[in-house]
């Protein structure tokens, strides 16, 4: 038995920061109020949900990933009546909200973390994680080696070391706390209750780590993950937990629930780093293996697929060699690159704007097997600034119009200047002229968003590889209520003469959903089909009577 209305199967993720997306007062901060009136730009793009980065009171000393008070809006972004009006605005076209849990960690100006630094009585001391003498592994394990110097550090006022996985501003809760756990779920019950659709849970991993000076290689605790999903539906029915969670595959089970019972969403990072490698070397052969090796999920889980993200495009799932090349095809310079392991570039630049690749790249994502997530900005190929420090070369405010400060705020200093070269400035890239030109790559966008909503197959359906003959053209086929898709991809600048074999009963022509060549197989249902360099195929199998041909289960 499936559901026929689990949303997630078949929606179109896109993730924004609100501080950086429209400013309506002029303080140089974006707020819901700006949200709320871009929400007829997003809903104009076709996507069905928001993912909102962290906006609750904070420091900001991580973008927001340093919380201090979980219930609330940080009052740069305005007030918790601009949030509910924000819901409901987006509720009214159809749009959902689902919001960043960042509760591995708090804000070292948290009221918590405050209390318990400063008495070894105080209620919140074991809300955290201490030690006496400083710990063996103190200076391993950092995530964001180069900017951070050890994982724990001495507080004078507590007089005892503390643990932060990530910076040393942001102390690690002890999750392991009943307490903690409690308030955990307070927080999603709360927001909720307000409407939202779900978490993109921070660092998921590390929450359900055991915490502590002398654990060795801690053992996680998976039965938390069944605790956090039988609560979230309880409360609301239709909401998702989507995890961060960057695992080797063989983990990939404990994380979803071999019986469907814990996350119903994860982001699938190993295929997107094959994907990357596949894109710099025009091999698509590692990044079949990435998604054969994570096939396996249970039937209400789903994969969330991206090309890149709020961070760093993280590539320390390749091989040295493979890393290699995808740093020495899209990331050369070390000021391109982050904390040994990733490119800190948005995806424009990486493919040189080069349009015919930007199209690729991005039907590629629309068509593997799980939901779409993409990031504001490169609808209209936003580029970077790499003279920011970090990953905020990338977080740079949205570009609007032609106006000063690309219009994204009316006032003298944005949080973060807004990109203003002649290459990837506001003046050449932004959302008011694109939507002026049908040949935009926000048009494209809009297409070919539009496009994948109307094939369930690819977020519902079995999928399978087909063979093309070519190492650098990737062939998949979606099968799903009686009908089904094939999507082929030619990740090579050049073109490449592929074959592909249909077995279809008799129905084994291919309608191309995107222009006008369609394909007539032989007797055998083999085609053979000459892709471009860089070309991108979606194909229909049969003919285009799949709304009459499509079963009810
Ligand atoms: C996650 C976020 C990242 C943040 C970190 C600490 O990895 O994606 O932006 O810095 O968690 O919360
Ligand atoms: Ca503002």
């Amino acid at each position: 038995m499936i559901i026929n209305d689990l949303w997630y199967k078949n929606a179109v993720i896109y993730c924004l920061n609100v501080e950086t997306f429209m400013d309506t007062n002029a303080d140089g901060s974006g707020d819901f109020e700006g949200l709320s009136r871009r929400l007829d730009y997003l809903a104009g793009l076709g996507v069905t949900c928001l993912w909102l980065l962290p906006f609750y009171p904070s420091p900001r000393r991580d973008d927001g990933y340093d919380v201090t008070d979980y219930y609330g809006v940080d009052p740069r972004y305005g007030t918790s009546g601009d949030f509910i009006e924000f819901m409901n605005q987006a509720r009214e076209r159809g749009i959902r909200v689902i919001v960043d849990l960042v509760v591995n960690h708090t804000s070292n100006q948290h009221p918590w973390f405050r209390d318990a630094r400063s008495s070894r009585k105080s209620k919140y001391r074991d809300w955290y994680v201490w030690s006496k003498k400083r710990p063996r592994g103190w200076n391993k394990g950092m995530v964001f080696p180069g900017s951070q110097k050890s994982t724990w550090s001495y507080d004078p006022e507590a007089r005892e070391w503390y643990f932060h996985r990530f910076y040393d501003f942001q102390p690690d809760l002890n999750t392991q706390n009943p307490e903690v756990r409690e308030e955990i779920k307070r927080i999603m019950g709360y927001w909720l209750e307000l409407g939202v659709s779900g978490f993109r849970v921070d660092a998921l991993p590390f929450v359900i780590s055991e915490k502590g000076p002398s654990i060795g290689k801690p053992v996680q605790d998976f039965a938390f993950l069944r605790e956090l999903r039988l609560f979230l539906q309880w409360r609301r029915g239709d909401s998702v937990l989507l995890a961060e969670a960057n695992v080797l595959p063989d983990q990939d089970l404990n994380y979803f629930g071999d019986r469907d019972d814990r996350m119903p969403m994860m982001f699938n990072f190993l295929v997107n780093q094959n994907l990357f490698y596949a894109l710099a070397s025009a091999d698509v052969r590692p990044l079949i293996g990435a998604l054969k090796k994570t096939r396996q999920r249970p039937i209400t889980a789903q994969w969330a697929h991206f090309l890149r993200n709020n961070d760093e495009l993280d590539l320390g799932r390749l091989t040295k060699e493979q890393r290699a090349l995808v740093f020495e095809k899209m990331g050369p310079e070390p000021s391109m690159q982050l904390y040994d392991r990733g490119i800190r570039r948005r995806l424009a630049p990486m493919l040189n704007f080069d349009r015919r690749r930007m199209e690729m790249a991005y039907s590629l994502m629309f068509t593997l097997p799980g939901t779409p997530v993409i990031r504001y900005g490169d609808e209209i190929e936003m580029g970077d600034d790499l003279r920011l420090k970090e990953r905020q070369c990338a977080r740079t405010p949205m570009q609007w119009s032609t106006e000063p400060h690309g219009g994204f705020t009316a006032g003298e200093k944005p949080v973060l200047h807004v990109i203003d070269d002649e290459v990837c400035g506001y003046r050449a890239l932004n959302a008011a002229d694109q939507l002026r030109d049908p040949q935009s790559f926000l048009n494209w966008t809009e297409r070919i968003i539009r496009m994948r909503k109307e094939c369930p197959e690819i977020g519902w359906g079995e999928w399978q590889i087909l063979r093309t003959g070519s190492a650098h053209v990737l062939a998949l086929r979606y099968d799903w209520r009686g009908n089904a898709i094939v999507a082929v991809h030619n990740t090579d600048d050049q073109p490449h003469s592929i074959t592909l074999t249909i077995d279809n009963a008799d129905r084994t022509s291919l309608v191309n959903l995107l222009s006008n060549d369609h394909s007539e197989g032989d007797g055998d249902g083999v085609h053979k089909l000459a892709i471009e360099g860089f070309g991108y195929r979606w194909y229909r199998v049969g003919g285009l009577d799949y709304i009459l041909r499509r079963s009810r289960s």
